[in-house]
């Protein structure tokens, strides 16, 4: 469903996703179950983002006759946001097998709040491919619009943003800065605290995905 106060950003609102997203946000989930629900999360929002991608008629040959199959029309490339994004790869690369996986490392100062880099590596050829960044938290946008910045820098020009909880404040800031790209999230919750973390939100998702809390 698109939200009429951002044009750009699709919220998911599957109630298979939205009973998990419940899950997830509950303080007393565990880490182990944290990170089954946000990778079945991330396999159910892509299932839904993939709706109406264009696909290629191909000959596929069954153990009787040829026919004609189907392939999707663009390779695709997802680039999750180290360390969260990780947690909703595997949901997302087992839907898409063929897919290739670019890692781009960022952390958030605690003070300035700016996204800081420390690892990238994108497949070749990345510009051919439709890429799709991964991170399941928006919350001031600066780590996802460094990522995006440094991705468009290589040549590409098809991009998506994927995310599980987006702040108004995120989605603002890269609506801004990156006007043609599509946002998707499962939810679009009120706002920032003092810390800029997202309200209600579900807290560090790197921290309860890899139990550093
Ligand atoms: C979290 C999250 C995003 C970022 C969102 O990462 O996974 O990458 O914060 O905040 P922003 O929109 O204000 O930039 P964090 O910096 O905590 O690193 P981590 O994934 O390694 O825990
Ligand atoms: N990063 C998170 O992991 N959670 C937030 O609420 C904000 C940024």
């Amino acid at each position: 469903m698109s939200s009429l106060q951002f044009p750009a950003l699709t919220i998911i609102k599957h109630p298979l996703i939205q009973t998990k997203l419940t899950m997830l946000r509950d303080v007393h989930t565990k880490n182990h179950l944290f990170r089954t629900l946000l990778s079945e999360i991330a396999s159910l929002m892509v299932y839904e983002i993939f709706r109406d991608f264009e696909t290629l008629e191909t000959e596929v040959e069954t153990p009787l006759e040829k026919t004609t199959g189907y392939q999707l029309a663009k390779e695709i490339t997802l680039v999750p946001i180290l360390r969260a994004g990780l947690g909703m790869i595997d949901g997302i690369h087992n839907l898409i097998p063929r897919s290739r996986v670019g890692h781009i490392g960022l952390y958030r100062d605690k003070n300035t709040l700016e996204a800081v880099e420390y690892y990238t590596k994108l497949p070749p050829n990345i510009n051919a491919t439709k890429v799709i960044v991964i991170d399941p938290m928006l919350a001031t946008g600066g780590s996802a619009s460094s990522a995006l910045k440094f991705i468009k820098d290589k040549g590409v020009t098809d991009i998506s943003f994927v995310c599980l909880v987006a702040a108004p404040e995120g989605v603002r800031r890269l609506t801004t800065e990156h006007p043609d790209l599509p946002i998707f999230t499962a939810a679009l919750d009120r706002e920032l605290n003092e810390h800029a973390y997202i309200l209600p939100g579900l807290g560090d998702a790197g921290d309860r995905i890899y139990g550093t809390e």
